[in-house]
């Protein structure tokens, strides 16, 4: 079954005038930068930025350490589109502003997309620091942006492709970098998880924990678009060790690891 209407026309406006101000036209790849991650910017060479407080109709953040911007540059000789800062369901209760970056990709005509996230460690063997590959993800949103746009059913598995998560390892390997790979549970928050709860994700076979990715990587995947996670795991989740948690710590931990998460995604998309 075709979808019968534009899948850009929640966000037409935006689209168009993202189109008319870049002078980029075409992209090799879009990569949407997490919480604390906002550092990778600083490897981008020939940028163009454009504030979204500047396009109508692009959903705002809040979120400390989600500067709200959309650049489009070089990086190892390819042409790349990041979102710096990302829109939390939780802001707005919404699956399509929280998936704007892959529905804004895919209208461009962009085929793969990086999602990167904090997240929190459920799995004992990972550390604060460690980056982890998102192998699988489990929607603990229980919300659906397909079902939201009303998408016919369809079988989406693998929802992360398989050809990138090895060229994401190959990577890895080049950059030096020790790549955890794991099942990512994706919650609305804006609460953080409870000790029982964490017992039970981890129970479900859940490696670590955030309130972001599980719709972008939805629609990205369902537009045949390539999807590709990394989580920068930031924290225990709560209940795991007793330090209770804060935003600040996330944003801290971000800004340590900038220089190995920039340098596998450097060298991953310098190798597409
Ligand atoms: N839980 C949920 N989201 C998060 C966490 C966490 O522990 N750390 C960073 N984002």
């Amino acid at each position: 079954m075709e979808i019968d209407r534009p899948l850009e026309a929640p966000f037409s406006e935006s689209i168009e005038f993202i189109r008319e101000n870049l002078t980029r036209k075409t992209h090799d790849i879009a990569v949407v930068l997490g919480s604390g991650l906002g550092g990778f910017s600083a490897h981008l060479d020939d940028k163009e930025s454009l504030a979204t407080s500047d396009i109508p109709g692009y959903p705002r953040s809040t979120v400390v350490g989600h500067s709200g911007q959309i650049m489009s540059a070089q990086v190892a000789r390819k042409k790349v589109l990041v979102f710096s800062g990302r829109v939390h369901y939780y802001e707005s209760a919404s699956t399509l502003n929280a998936a704007v970056t892959a529905i804004v990709s895919h209208a461009l005509g962009i085929k793969t997309i990086v999602l990167t996230n904090a997240a929190g460690i459920l799995n004992e063997a990972f550390y604060p620091g460690d980056l982890m590959l998102i192998k699988d993800q489990l929607n603990f949103t229980f919300r659906n942006i397909l079902a939201d746009m009303r998408f016919p059913l369809r079988n989406l598995q693998p929802i992360y492709s398989d050809a990138m998560a090895g060229r994401m390892y190959e990577a890895a390997e080049r950059a030096s970098v020790n790549l955890k790979g794991g099942t990512y549970v994706g919650l609305t928050g804006p609460s953080y998880e409870t000790p029982a709860e964490v017992r039970m994700y981890r129970k479900l076979g859940g490696d670590a924990v955030g309130m972001s990715t599980v719709q972008e990587a939805l629609y990205a995947r369902a537009t045949d678009m390539e999807v590709v996670g990394i989580s920068c795991l930031t924290n225990y989740s709560t209940g795991i060790t007793s330090e209770k948690l804060s935003h600040a710590e996330v944003t801290e931990i971000g800004a340590r690891v900038d220089k190995k998460f920039s340098g596998l995604l450097t060298s991953f998309i310098g190798a597409l």
